[in-house]
């Protein structure tokens, strides 16, 4: 689709063309995110909101303006949209957040397909403050359980906490009915949207969602730049968690508390990702440009095409569901290990991921104790790529045979 925009997809491995499929673990970026980026240090690079000269000035700009566009992007307002340094960082963050107001007893709502991101940070609190966890099972079709959800979601709920898709099923969950059943209950709604935002149209006014996190990486935009989106009216309540330089209105050497700052730059303590957040803004105009919905079918219409092309192969078992993927299919391969596989392909060119996709509990329930083999797909991925990866398995079949 738009093969020359990324130079990296340029190169050979092992003599062959690359065919990268690993796109669920990060995506590649396109010359003009590089770009901006490397333009940003050498023209405007200095601190934010410190300093009273002209690169000072031109950084906080550039800063400010990535965060209205990243809030566009949501449906968001620029005060509601914090930086961080990924998904990872935003979860932990506002796990700790929202735990300052959470009491023994208190449950929290997870799904059985969460990312260890969206996982253990809860786990750790309510070890910490005897919360419990509740985890929503899925169907044998891998997709949520409603009817438990509904069994699972009552008015000891504080938080439901889940992922918008499932980074190992590819599974799109349905967010509209959790929100509603959370709120029902008078829970707070917390979204993982790192495999969504880029790939579908996300709009948190609609999603109603309380909190939503994402990260740059994962829809062309650099590493170590994310979000975290809040309700305006939740993160007026919140207090931060990390403290330094660039987050306090107010503080002396006495024992009160600091002042911190109104404004969302209160939950971004120290010199903040800059030249992240530029090159993450101009991922999101690319994106734009292509159209997210139009990236949205191509990716289904990859899946589509992969899942019919590996359904001829009698030993290929698909984990995931039959409909509604994500630019995600999971795999297994008889009882052929996923390193094994991933690594043979990798002979070939092609890149996947293997193993538990950082979702162990997940795989356990499974009964996948190795995992899965993992193609995942973006703009760039094309169907002469999938057809690389149904030879690719056909060969792996044949060594293992
Ligand atoms: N969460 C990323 C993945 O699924 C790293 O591969």
């Amino acid at each position: 689709m738009d093969f020359v925009s990324f130079p990296i997809l340029t190169q050979k491995v092992f003599g062959k063309r690359l065919v990268y499929l690993d796109n669920a673990a990060t995506t590649q970026k396109p010359q003009v995110v590089l770009d901006a980026m490397k333009n940003f240090y050498e023209t405007s690079n200095a601190n934010i909101h410190r300093g009273i000269h002209t690169l000072a000035e031109r950084a906080t700009l550039a800063y400010e303006d990535a965060r209205e566009t990243v809030a566009r992007f949501i449906g968001a307002t620029a005060d509601e949209v914090i930086f961080t340094s990924g998904t990872t960082q935003s979860l932990n963050m506002l796990v700790r957040m929202l735990g300052k107001n959470l009491h023994a007893g208190d449950e929290i709502v997870l799904t059985m397909m969460e990312h260890h991101s969206n996982l253990i940070p809860w786990r750790e609190l309510a070890r910490e403050k005897g919360l419990v966890v509740k985890f929503i099972p899925l169907t044998v079709g891998y997709t949520l359980n409603l009817g438990k959800a509904r069994e699972l979601i009552t008015t000891r709920t504080k938080i439901v906490a889940f992922t918008h898709v499932s980074n190992s099923l590819g599974t799109i969950n349905p967010v509209v009915e959790l929100v509603d059943l959370a709120h029902a209950r008078g829970a707070l709604v917390v979204i993982d949207a790192a495999q969504s935002v880029g790939h579908l149209l996300v709009n948190v006014e609609r999603l109603d969602c309380d909190f939503l996190v994402f990260s740059g990486h994962k829809m062309c935009g650099p590493t170590g730049i994310g979000v975290l989106y809040g309700k305006k009216k939740w993160l007026q309540e919140l207090e931060p968690v990390f403290f330094g330089g660039g987050m306090v209105g107010d503080v002396s050497s006495g024992p009160e508390r600091a002042v911190w700052l109104a404004s969302s730059q209160r939950f971004e303590a120290g010199t903040p990702n800059i030249a992240g957040a530029v090159g993450l803004a101009k991922a999101i105009t690319f994106l734009e440009e292509r159209g997210i919905r139009q990236i949205e079918a191509h990716c289904v219409m990859l899946v589509e095409y992969a899942v019919s092309k590996l359904r001829e192969i009698s030993r290929v078992k698909i984990i995931g569901p039959n409909e509604g993927s994500l630019g995600i299919v999971s795999f297994t391969l008889d009882n052929i290990h996923p390193h094994d596989v991933a690594e043979i392909l990798n002979k070939e060119g092609i890149a996947v991921r293997a193993g538990r996709h950082c979702t162990m509990p997940l795989m356990k329930e499974l009964n996948l104790e190795n995992g899965t083999t993992r193609a995942s797909f973006y703009l760039y991925n094309t169907k002469e790529d999938v057809d690389l990866l149904v030879a690719g398995v056909r060969k792996v079949l044949e060594v293992f045979r």
